[in-house]
């Protein structure tokens, strides 16, 4: 691996990726326009033939029986858990690192999350630490399929089966990823994909919940129109009434995601081309880690998820300072990069506080004991604060897009040890130090 040492943009350099390389994802085509513009034209905006028909061209596409689309994946989720029958009280586990949904669906049901840490290496839930989270009063599990990597399912089924517990997939950005060929949201009892902008399947925003089971279908479905219309089940001796919200998708957006739905095959292996040229090009550079795609499973390629590893890189300082010195000298090359949470689910303020509606509710009235130490999900700490994702590898960004890209991580890792790393990094989170992260190699 030859490294370039040219000077940074950081130092006066040239950027590697010039101004303006980069173009906004989705491309939007004649196809977009046709759709939307009948759709305005049609005079019906709210609920109507675009997203009923979303609804059977998702179901079809991905392999589910039922689909029902919603205003966002957040919505589509909270439908999953009320589907498997969650009550208020009842715990789920879900992993320690995520989007906030993940865990925010859960407490909007009034229910408690247990978190449970991460795979040191995808950084999904690592499905070795679940049962020992298991108590009498968990329902489900709710896995994450994140950065469009599939989470273990089979060994997460198994344990779930074994406790008679549901498993939902928060599939929100792993749209059309296999997990031993199977795609993701057909693997568990319930599921949710988000169509918000920045997903491989864009309409704006937007959510598509699915399962294959028609009676939870009609139980989630309760949670989208105002609810309060469906009695709970004769044989609950907890019952839950299904108290709804307004989750309604609409036509435009519907219409956008049914002609985006036309290309995501294409989108996700043009996507995956350029994945692979990444591989290719930043292969055994000393101080980055690369993203691997597990065994036995087809990422979306949705995120180019890299770490950082301070001691190849023979910095000796805590790893989110070196992080956060890339990414400013990555950027000032052009090159799209982004760090997402820099915080993992246990430190989210409710959760923390224990207090998402005030009066401590819902862990008070339900005297749950669970423990958010953060210092308990070693793995989540180490990812939150080690990776970066180079973004926007997907359409219209072609091939030589990825090649500019390349050239610049080339350009920073071989000027690591001309970057004042400490100064670079002086306005980044200290508090690592007492949160109790580990260091281990990925
Ligand atoms: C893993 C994960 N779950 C849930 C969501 C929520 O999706 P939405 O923004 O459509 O509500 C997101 C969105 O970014 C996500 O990344």
């Amino acid at each position: 691996m030859t490294l370039t040492t040219s000077p940074l943009a950081l130092h006066g350099g040239s950027p590697a990726v010039p101004n303006g390389a980069i173009r906004p994802s989705p491309p939007t085509t004649a196809l977009d326009e046709a759709y939307v513009l009948r759709s305005l034209r049609s005079g019906s905006h709210a609920w109507g033939e675009n997203c009923e028909a979303l609804q059977r061209e998702w179901a079809d596409w991905n392999g589910n029986a039922h689909c029902l689309a919603l205003t966002s994946g957040t919505a589509a989720l909270q439908m999953a858990l009320v589907a498997c029958g969650l009550k208020a009280s009842d715990e789920v586990i879900t992993p320690a690192y995520s989007w906030t949904s993940s865990a925010s669906c859960i407490l909007h049901h009034h229910a408690i999350p247990v978190f449970v840490d991460v795979d040191p290496v995808h950084s999904n839930l690592d499905p070795a630490k679940i049962e020992a989270a298991i108590t009498p009063r968990t329902r489900a599990i709710l896995a994450v399929h994140l950065h469009g990597v599939p989470a273990d399912m089979d060994p997460i089924l198994a344990v779930a089966r074994k406790h008679g517990l549901a498993v939902i997939e928060d599939a929100c950005q792993a749209h059309g990823a296999l997990y031993k060929g199977k795609k993701v949201g057909t693997i568990g009892d319930a599921a949710a994909f988000s169509l918000n902008q920045n997903k491989m399947l864009s309409a704006g925003e937007g959510g598509l919940f699915v399962t294959d089971d028609a009676e939870r279908l009609e139980r989630g479905r309760s949670l989208v129109l105002f609810g309060d219309f469906r009695p709970p089940l004769p044989e609950s001796e907890n019952p839950a009434y299904g108290l709804g919200y307004m989750y309604r998708y609409n036509e435009l957006c519907a219409a956008y995601a049914r002609a985006q739905l036309t290309r995501l095959e294409d989108s996700i292996a043009h996507a995956r081309r350029l994945f692979a040229i990444l591989r290719e090009g930043l292969e055994g550079i000393p101080g980055l880690v690369l993203p691997r795609e597990p065994e036995g499973t087809t990422e979306n390629a949705y995120n180019f998820v890299c770490h950082v590893d301070p001691e190849a890189a023979r910095y000796a300082g805590p790893v989110n300072f070196l992080r956060e010195a890339v990414v400013t000298a990555l950027r000032a090359e052009g090159v799209p990069v982004m760090v997402w949470q820099r915080r993992i689910l246990p430190e989210m303020a409710a959760v923390a506080a224990k207090d998402a509606y005030g009066n401590g509710s819902p862990w008070r009235e339900h005297a749950s004991t669970v423990e958010y130490d953060p210092a308990q999900f070693p793995h989540a700490l180490y990812h939150s604060a080690s990776y970066f994702i180079i973004s926007d590898l997907r359409l219209p960004n072609g091939e030589e897009v990825a090649r500019m890209i390349v050239e610049g991580v080339r350009k920073v890792f071989g000027n690591l040890d001309r970057l004042d790393i400490d100064d670079l990094a002086k306005n980044a989170d200290v508090s690592i130090y007492e949160r109790g992260w580990q260091r281990h190699r990925l």
